[in-house]
């Protein structure tokens, strides 16, 4: 059985799928047959010396896709690279199936069997699966290390000669993985730290981390299926814009990652909150998008000033750290992989096989295409009203 590793193409891409400690142990205890696109880890610092040492076969495009079982990627492919995927081949990726339904159609069309690493369910099981997880952890640490490059001032309390300063304030927006990292990595720069989610489940975690957590006066909360979160009404969501406003004028930093899953991210930082802001102060919206962020002023990939505060909207912050998001990301991947591989034959002899089972409580909600079907029931929905809406 082939899995092939190839070279990320977006231009804002540099991570790889697999790194070189993972490519050993799919060779040497699995029996896989890894091959790796020359240069895939380049971006990362994982040279192909060290893939080639570890077991793989490293070689060109089409050298590395001839033959393979399965492909790995990070990013969701473009529609010339679905094109090129060798037929009936199983492939796994974030596939972001909502903004590429024209690539989901191609996935289809092409008869693959596609896996999307955001649909694997975040269950006990999945976890060492769970690349949504493993990804934000890391996004939420850069992103508050880039509001503090960022700030023209100190987070922790100076106590010296020339004087004292008081530590900064942070406020974290949004408190589930990506957001208590955030909050961590604060107070390990010697912020003090506030904190807001409208799952009242998560004020233990954010205390536990030496935040507070701010509380209205009338309760803010949505708990949603899954521990995630669902929409506010529009009463509540009003409340919760008095209780951020109350907040955020004396905030250094602001990091917000509030989402819903499969919908649009809420406002929560509002031109005029902007506008009580000190200047110089910094908002890092995490959930910037070109569909609106959690910031009125951000947008996707740029610094903008709005009333003396710059906002920064990082997409891909992962990618700012290669190196580890692609060593967390492999572990992920791998170990989904592993999930559709069986051992035949008898003990010492035996031959991994690729064995799709959708009965399986992982494969099955995680797979998207398959058969010349799209299988995931919420994007095919969409693909269907967006034939409706263009027919
Ligand atoms: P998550 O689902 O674990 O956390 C989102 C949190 O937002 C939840 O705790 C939820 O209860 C909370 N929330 C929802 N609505 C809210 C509201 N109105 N007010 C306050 N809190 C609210 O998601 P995760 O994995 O932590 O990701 C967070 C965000 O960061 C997402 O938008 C994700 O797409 C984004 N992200 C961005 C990256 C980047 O490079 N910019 C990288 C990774 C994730």
């Amino acid at each position: 059985m082939k899995v092939a590793v190839v070279k990320e193409t977006g231009a804002d891409e540099r991570r790889v799928a697999l790194v070189p400690s993972l490519v050993r142990e799919l060779v040497g205890k699995h029996g896989l047959a890894v091959a790796v696109e020359a240069g895939a880890g380049s971006g990362s610092s994982y040279a192909d010396e060290e893939f080639t040492e570890a077991g793989a076969t490293v070689g060109d495009l089409a050298s590395t896709l001839a033959g393979a079982d399965v492909i790995l990627k990070v990013a969701p492919p473009s529609l010339a690279e679905v094109g090129g995927l060798p037929d009936g081949a199983v492939l796994i990726a974030f596939l972001s199936p909502f903004e590429n339904l024209e690539t989901v159609k191609a996935l289809a069309d092409a008869g693959t069997t596609s896996f999307a690493m955001e649909l694997i369910p975040r269950t006990t099981r999945a976890q060492r699966m769970d690349a949504l997880s493993s990804q934000a952890n890391l996004a939420g640490y850069k992103a508050v290390l880039l509001g503090a490059d960022t700030l023209g001032r100190i987070l922790p309390m100076f106590m010296t000669a020339a004087g004292t300063i008081r530590p900064g304030k942070v406020l974290v927006l949004g408190a589930g993985v990506a957001g208590l990292q955030a909050i961590a990595t604060a107070r390990r720069l010697g912020a003090k730290v506030e904190a807001f989610d409208v799952r009242p489940a998560v004020k233990e975690q954010v205390e536990s981390l030496g935040a507070s957590f701010l509380e209205a006066e009338d309760e803010v909360t949505a708990e949603g299926e899954g521990g995630y979160a669902k929409a506010l009404s529009d009463e509540q969501h009003q409340k919760e814009l008095e209780l951020i406003a109350a907040h955020i004028h004396d905030a250094d930093i602001v990091v917000t990652t509030a989402r819903i899953p499969g919908r649009a991210a809420p406002e929560l930082v509002t031109e005029d909150m902007l506008k009580s802001m000190r200047d110089g102060s910094v908002v890092v919206d995490m959930a910037a998008s070109p569909a609106g962020g959690n910031c009125a002023a951000s947008r996707p990939d740029e610094t903008v000033v709005a009333h003396g505060v710059t906002v920064l909207g990082p997409t891909n912050l992962p990618s700012s750290l290669a190196h580890h998001s692609s060593q967390m990301y492999a572990r992920n991947i791998a170990t989904l992989l592993l999930e559709m591989v069986k051992q035949e034959g008898e003990d010492d002899a035996t031959t991994p096989v690729l064995d799709l089972d959708f009965d399986n409580d992982i494969l099955g909600p995680s797979c998207l295409t398959h058969g010349g079907d799209v299988r995931h029931e919420a994007t095919r929905d969409r693909i269907t009203a967006q034939g409706a809406t263009h027919g």
